[in-house]
């Protein structure tokens, strides 16, 4: 099918909510996908940092095949071993969390809120401003950006927002009718923003001061992105409540809310449920993701290349102005520049380069964790080119 007839169909048939490069994607093989007029490029994006291992890992691949052939869903009237071996596998990676299973990012963030209605008894959580958590009306509440809540409301009541980083205003906020805090390890749909080094340990200590549970949102941190399997072991601090989606499946959807168990113990029978939520197909796929990461170390991988990456990048920043700052973890890297950064990524794409641009000016670097070197050399030889002819 030809691009045009693929771009007519898409305008004609699809809800438009999507801002699409004029691109389509055919296949992918490790971190080069093809699209349907033949051209390579890098992928800088894998997904929204969901192809961890990849495009068309043949580990994913094989146990996909098997699965589907064996048994795909189920629901969650019967057990399924696939289900028990994932929630098992995930326990003893956590140091002993119990999971709730859905198939996204935002379903999990939804799952959290509940639990923590439910186990809590109060109504308040207290999100952060420019955060992302989804967009059910739940997460979408959670949301701190107004940019995606004006046309929605009223939401669901019971969120405050304050300023990300700062544990004074946070100190501010919590008071007797808060239930959470809830946070991304690292603000990716803000445009990747780290915390200050100390800030979750002190707002670890601030909710147990305060008897407030923390929910950590790692969405788009975990699954080794950030150099460690889960962002918050990198910080050594334990939340009370974390969700995982995107980059547990793989390119698969699944996502996970996993709580301590005497939190998530407060969910009783019929208190949530998901028909997919959990399925064989989905469990069998993260827990092959899992085994490969550990395996293959790509969380080590990801501190590695990510720092590699980060001095390249800097490195771009002394030849061209354009760039103002370099920040990230792991390979989770934001360069914030100058201009609007959807010019770069068009232009990117002319030069084989699949990038994304998040927040308006910054370029969002979440390639697979298998991406070489080189491959990442490449990338920046492009992105010299690309930045060039910006003038
Ligand atoms: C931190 C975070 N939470 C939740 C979500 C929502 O995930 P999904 O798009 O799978 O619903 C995202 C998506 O970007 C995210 O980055």
């Amino acid at each position: 099918m030809e691009f045009s007839r693929i771009a007519e169909l898409e305008r004609r048939c699809i809800a438009q909510t999507y801002s699409r490069l004029p691109v389509a994607i055919v296949e992918g093989r490790g971190a080069v996908v093809k699209d349907v007029e033949g051209r390579e490029y890098i992928d800088c994006i894998a997904g929204i940092a969901v192809l961890n291992l990849g495009h068309s890992h043949p580990e994913v691949l094989r146990t996909l095949q098997e699965q589907a052939s064996r048994l795909m869903h189920t629901s969650n009237l019967y057990y399924t071993i696939p289900q028990v071996e994932l929630a098992g596998r995930l326990c003893e990676l956590s140091g002993g969390y119990m999971s709730f299973f859905c198939n996204s990012g935002t379903e999990a963030v939804e799952a959290a809120i509940k639990l923590v209605r439910k186990h809590t008894g109060r109504k308040e959580i207290i999100a952060a401003l420019n955060s992302f958590h989804g967009r059910t009306l739940g997460s979408l509440s959670a949301t701190g950006q107004e940019v995606y809540r004006r046309a929605f409301e009223p939401l669901v009541p019971g969120f405050r927002h304050v300023e990300y980083g700062s544990i004074e205003a946070l100190r501010r906020a919590v008071g007797k009718s808060t239930g959470a805090v809830l946070l991304e390890p690292i603000q990716g749909e803000a445009g990747v923003v780290v915390p200050p080094d100390d800030y979750l340990r002190e707002v670890r200590e601030l909710c147990d001061e305060r008897d407030v549970l923390l929910v950590l949102d790692e969405v788009q941190t975990g699954i080794g992105r950030t150099g460690t399997l889960f962002a918050w072991q990198g910080y050594g601090v334990e939340p009370d409540i974390f969700t995982l989606a995107k980059a547990l499946g793989g390119g698969f959807p699944i996502g996970a809310m996993l709580a301590k168990p005497e939190v998530m113990r407060s969910f009783e029978r019929g208190d949530h449920a998901s028909t997919f939520g959990g399925n064989p197909l989905a469990c069998a796929v993260a827990g092959t993701v899992l085994d490969v990461v550990e395996r293959e170390g790509l969380a080590e991988r990801a501190k590695r290349l990510g720092g590699y990456l980060m001095r390249r990048l800097e490195e771009l920043g002394e030849r061209h102005s354009v760039i103002k700052e370099v920040r990230g973890k792991g390979l989770l890297i934001g360069v914030e520049l100058e201009v609007d950064a959807g010019k770069v990524v068009l232009q990117g794409l002319r030069h084989g380069l699949l990038l994304n641009s998040v927040h308006g000016r910054v370029l969002r670097f979440a390639p697979p964790l298998i991406i070489t070197e080189e491959q990442l050399d490449e990338v920046c030889r492009r992105l010299d080119t690309v930045l060039g002819e910006l003038r």
